[in-house]
């Protein structure tokens, strides 16, 4: 595996711990990894999936990079004003038939500068297959291919770098993250194997699945070099199944207004809002032993509130409290 020689960079990150009755209840700790980004489109774990990418691309002298996403995609948004800070070209394939100019995040990265394709289902299936990824080699010269999401194994090293297990009350001994592309859970996997040499494993790992993927176990096997695949005690667990992604649930809406004026920290109903729900009926079921400590990665992803209005998936009430909180 072709590893860059920059070093990346560690991120400065917020922790909160949730009280709440729930977690008084079953007397576990609840603790949120907020990462703290200058960018508000790259925030998350979206800096964390992209730097080595950015690295390898400078220093192998690329033209820019390739990459892929949904109409709505958070990653799109982050590569965007990452290619854009960089100095380097981005051309994404984008799940959709066009593209809509009233469409805020595609604006916003037409806005960056970013080349944005309009790609059928059918071929934005092929995104992953080998004869596919060398067309488009062939069609953007001196390019860096991206997987969607940012998930190929130097993003999930980049997630790595995230010092997820050690909370300000000490080690956590479960680490929670929303996951759908599965980059980001390979990251953590990767970073409790390497916490595993110096005793300090985390017993349990679990991606909080927003997508209905049967493929996302092998998915994230795939990410992990040999060494890391057996070492982590990891599951997936699904999110609400009956909904579609990217369809939210009024209960799911309403958690995240809640949760948001509780705790002053914005969630959105896609990502972490579904995730966290769903770590909450695990923490009232008694799935979490008295006395764990859970650390759950805040991912960000609040660039796709305007989109979930623009669809008139939330209302503007909604928008109007979960992105005002997400500005502070
Ligand atoms: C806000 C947010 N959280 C979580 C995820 C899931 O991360 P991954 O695709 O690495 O599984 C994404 C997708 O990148 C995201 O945009």
């Amino acid at each position: 595996m072709l590893l860059p020689t920059c070093h990346a960079t560690i991120p400065a990150a917020r922790w909160h711990q949730i009280i709440e009755p729930l977690t008084a209840a079953a007397k576990v700790e609840l603790w949120l990894y907020c990462p703290v980004t200058a960018e508000p489109m790259i925030s998350g774990n979206k800096w964390m999936k992209l730097q080595y990418h950015i690295n390898l691309i400078q220093q192998q002298q690329y033209r820019g990079f390739v990459t892929f996403g949904g109409a709505f995609s958070n990653h799109l948004a982050a590569s965007a004003t990452a290619a854009k800070l960089a100095g380097v070209s981005a051309t994404a394939y984008v799940r959709a038939d066009t593209i809509d100019p009233d469409n805020p995040t595609l604006r916003y990265c037409q806005q960056q500068g970013m080349l944005l394709l309009a790609t059928d289902r059918a071929t934005y299936r092929r995104r992953q297959q080998t004869d596919f990824l060398a067309i488009l080699a062939k069609r953007h010269p001196n390019c860096l291919i991206i997987p969607e999401g940012g998930s190929s194994t130097l993003g999930a090293q980049g997630i790595a770098s995230a010092d997820l297990g050690n909370t300000p009350a000490g080690p956590a001994n479960i680490l929670a993250t929303a996951t759908a592309s599965g980059g980001t859970l390979a990251g953590l996997i990767m970073a409790n194997s390497q916490a595993t040499k110096m005793n300090n494993q985390v017993k349990d790992i679990i991606g909080l699945a927003v997508l209905n993927d049967s493929g996302l176990h092998d998915k994230v096997a795939q990410l992990l070099p040999a060494c890391f695949a057996m070492a982590a005690p990891w599951r997936i667990i699904a999110t609400a199944t009956g909904h579609r992604y990217a369809k939210c649930p009024g209960e799911h809406i309403e958690f995240c207004c809640q949760f948001t004026a509780r705790h002053g920290i914005a969630i959105e109903p896609i990502y972490t809002g579904r995730a966290l729900y769903k770590l909450y009926q695990m923490i009232a079921a008694g799935e979490f032993a008295p006395g764990s400590r859970i650390s759950f990665f805040h991912t960000g992803g609040m660039q796709g509130l305007a989109g979930l209005l623009y669809r008139k998936l939330i209302s503007f009430k909604h928008y109007q409290l979960l992105s005002a909180a997400a500005a502070d």
